[in-house]
């Protein structure tokens, strides 16, 4: 196991602590303690039964951040809201997470703040089950965490051992050094720790006049989405996008352009060692930008356009061109449609959606999505699902298919 002081990636880390109710809660206050000397900046959330078990004004005085309890604090919410503190975060830990907590957040419910910034968060979400060990083992808990694990939150322990309650059996909340460690593996182990990722998102804007211009209805969700996703793999990513009012994801560098030209001089600044081309950028622009308001005084108005630059094409036709994917959205023949770009623009992978009547639900500016993703010789459904959920399969992927790629092809930008 690693020292106490050996925990050097949690440095300037956001880690939202959750205490639920419980004997263990009195650790953690260590477990704070331990994360602050990391170096990382905790905000704490008790549930009202832990505050039964160790004292606001503890977790408060050891984190230097006021402890936040109830969802509807005026004072608390005007300081920063629970939706805000979803976004602060980096990873949500919640030691101890009691059984009733668990089923809590299982079922998605949101009657308290910890579980609303559960369902509100889309930072990873790490527990530390901690319970008598019966309660560990009812099949009503066992059931609540294997949905828990199918929705991707991690449950590290419980540790068998003595409990408080006398018994003995699985149940105790692992020891704060031992939750530091996973911390601390959890930021240092991202299967893309270190590696550059460039996203693009969002629509472009071409300007026909000084006010007016061409655009699309794009909402940036899925690559914002993606961008989260490969942040919390470690990589370091750059997302380069059009105009969108989304709130930036935790530890991602936003850059904000208009038009497509923008958007590609953006991306060849660092189209970096995996690049992502979610952006629905505008194919034509207008040829002329007039310098002054177009007078509506003609009954019919023409205006000639031409392409603009792709940036996808451009950068997988670079020397030294990273992993390159790129989406296609489509209203009929999906693969073959998608086959074809990926070949015509050389690509490692393209993920590919239905738009228009088929897509149902999904696809363009909406919360849900499907995706089939092919590359040379292969490819795999990803069934429907909200745009976070897909963004990490997704993530996955690339991750496999760019490990794979980049052992055999070094044609691959590396640092
Ligand atoms: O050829 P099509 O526009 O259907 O290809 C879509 C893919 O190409 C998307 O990944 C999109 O981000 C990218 N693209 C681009 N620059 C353009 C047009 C599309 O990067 N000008």
């Amino acid at each position: 196991m690693m020292s106490e002081y050996s925990h050097q990636n949690l440095a300037g880390r956001h880690i939202l602590l959750g205490v639920s109710g419980g004997i263990a809660a009195y650790k953690a206050a260590e477990l704070v303690r331990g994360l602050k000397k990391g170096g990382a900046e905790v905000r704490v959330v008790m549930t009202r039964a832990a505050s039964e078990f160790v004292t606001p004004m503890t977790l408060q005085a050891l984190s230097g951040n006021p402890v936040r309890q109830a969802l509807f604090d005026p004072a608390h919410e005007a300081a920063m809201g629970h939706i805000e503190l979803a976004r602060w975060a980096e990873l949500v830990l919640v030691a101890p997470a009691s059984a009733g907590f668990m089923a809590r957040l299982a079922a998605g419910m949101a009657d308290d703040l910890l579980a609303t910034l559960c369902l509100a968060t889309e930072a990873p979400i790490m527990l530390a089950p901690a319970m008598n060990r019966q309660m560990w083992q009812a099949q009503a808990t066992q059931e609540n965490a294997a949905t828990l694990r199918r929705r991707e939150v991690q449950l590290v322990g419980p540790a068998e051992g003595e409990q408080a309650c006398g018994e003995s059996g699985p149940g105790r909340m692992l020891e704060p050094l031992q939750l530091l460690d996973v911390c601390n593996t959890h930021f240092a182990a991202g299967p893309l720790a270190g590696v550059r990722l460039t996203v693009t998102a969002g629509p472009t804007r071409e300007a026909l006049d000084p006010v007016r211009y061409i655009s699309n209805h794009s909402s940036g969700r899925m690559g914002f989405a993606i961008a989260a996703a490969a942040a919390a793999m470690g990589a370091r990513v750059r997302l380069v996008v059009g105009p969108v009012s989304l709130p930036t994801p935790a530890g991602v560098e936003r850059i904000d352009v208009e038009s497509a030209e923008q958007m590609l001089k953006a991306v060849l600044a660092d189209p970096g060692q995996i690049f992502i081309a979610c952006a629905a950028v505008a194919d034509y622009r207008p040829r002329e930008v007039a310098e002054e308001k177009i007078k509506k005084q003609a009954p019919q108005l023409s205006v000639a356009l031409q392409r603009t630059p792709d940036i996808l094409a451009t950068v997988a036709a670079l020397e030294n061109r990273p992993f390159t994917v790129g989406f296609a959205a489509e209203t009929e023949q999906l693969e073959r449609h998608a086959r074809a770009k990926l070949e015509a623009k050389g690509l490692d992978m393209i993920a590919a959606n239905w738009v228009g009547e088929r897509a149902g639900d999904g696809g363009f500016n909406s919360e849900n999505n499907a995706l089939e993703l092919y590359w040379p010789g292969g490819g795999e459904s990803l069934p429907s699902g909200d745009k976070m959920t897909l963004a990490r399969t997704l993530m996955r992927r690339v991750v496999e298919r760019y490990k794979k790629t980049n052992g055999a092809d070094k044609s691959h930008a590396e640092d």
